[in-house]
């Protein structure tokens, strides 16, 4: 195979898992590549295997076959090259948002140089007012932007986002949307967001990959060539949106 610049390179990936002594192949052929700087979207049908795929992305669950590489080396284990975001924030009730974000940065960083990393990404995510403000003081769609300033405070290669903004209201999913989109302008880290909303991953990605179901297979990938900001109302949108809803009334 020919040398790839992929940033993360995914072969010939199966997953089984073992349901009551039975193995049930959950991820069937998986093969992907995505290039630094993209932002990739996948979308499929509850069950298909999306969260499995950010799992062993990032070593929370062990490949039964295949290779999975970041940065051209097999990953082994977790680290700091990945970072997830999920549906719900997961931050420390008990912590400040500055603490919270404080908290992932190694020790070998100085408590001076902790606090003004952390400074830096929660003005990113708009949230400087709020620093000394505990998780259950801000809304949902706050307490999402800290978890995107933690996860990007390590400065991780790849950023795994599992429909990160599947619990807030269609109002502030979009603000986040434009958020992680004014957030990937700036700092260009590479994206692979699992999300049902097919008008989010039009929005937001370089990329829709459609995944199909029992077993978890890519059924067809999605090339989205339109300018950010994208109006979700143009005609192009409208029609990729219309390709991909195709794909799910036929599975
Ligand atoms: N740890 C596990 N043990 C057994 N089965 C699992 C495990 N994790 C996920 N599964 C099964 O794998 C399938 C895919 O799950 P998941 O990746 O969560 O799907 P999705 O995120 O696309 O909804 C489901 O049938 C689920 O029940
Ligand atoms: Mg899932």
């Amino acid at each position: 195979m020919a040398e790839t610049k992929d940033i993360l390179t995914i072969r010939d990936l199966h997953k089984d898992f073992f349901i009551q002594d039975e193995k049930v192949r959950v991820l069937c052929g998986i093969d992907l590549g995505i290039a630094e700087g993209e932002i990739v979207a996948i979308v499929g049908p509850s069950g298909c295997g999306k969260s499995t795929l950010l799992r062993l992305i990032t070593s929370l669950e062990t490949v039964t076959s295949g290779e999975i590489l970041i940065g051209g080396e097999p990953v082994d284990g977790p680290s700091e090259k990945c970072s997830m975001i999920f549906q719900e924030a997961r931050l420390f009730p008990w912590l400040t948002v500055r603490e919270n974000i404080e908290f992932v940065i190694s020790d070998q960083y100085a408590r001076a140089k902790k606090k003004k990393m952390a400074l830096e990404y929660i003005e990113l995510v708009g949230l400087s007012d709020f620093i000394n403000a505990v998780p259950n003081q801000l809304s949902g769609g706050m307490q999402q932007r800290v978890s995107i300033a933690r996860a990007l405070v390590t400065r991780p290669q790849i950023l795994l986002l599992d429909e990160p903004f599947g619990a807030l209201d269609a109002f502030t999913r979009m603000n986040m949307q434009n958020e992680v989109l004014r957030i990937w302008l700036k700092d260009k880290t590479t994206m692979v967001i699992v999300t049902h909303d097919i008008d989010e991953a039009i929005f937001l990605s370089n990329r829709v990959v459609i995944m199909g179901k029992n077993p978890g297979i890519v059924k067809k990938t999605v090339s989205v060539d339109l300018d950010y900001p994208r109006d979700r109302s143009n005609l192009e949108f409208l029609e990729i949106r219309r390709t991909i809803m195709k794909e799910f009334i036929e599975s």
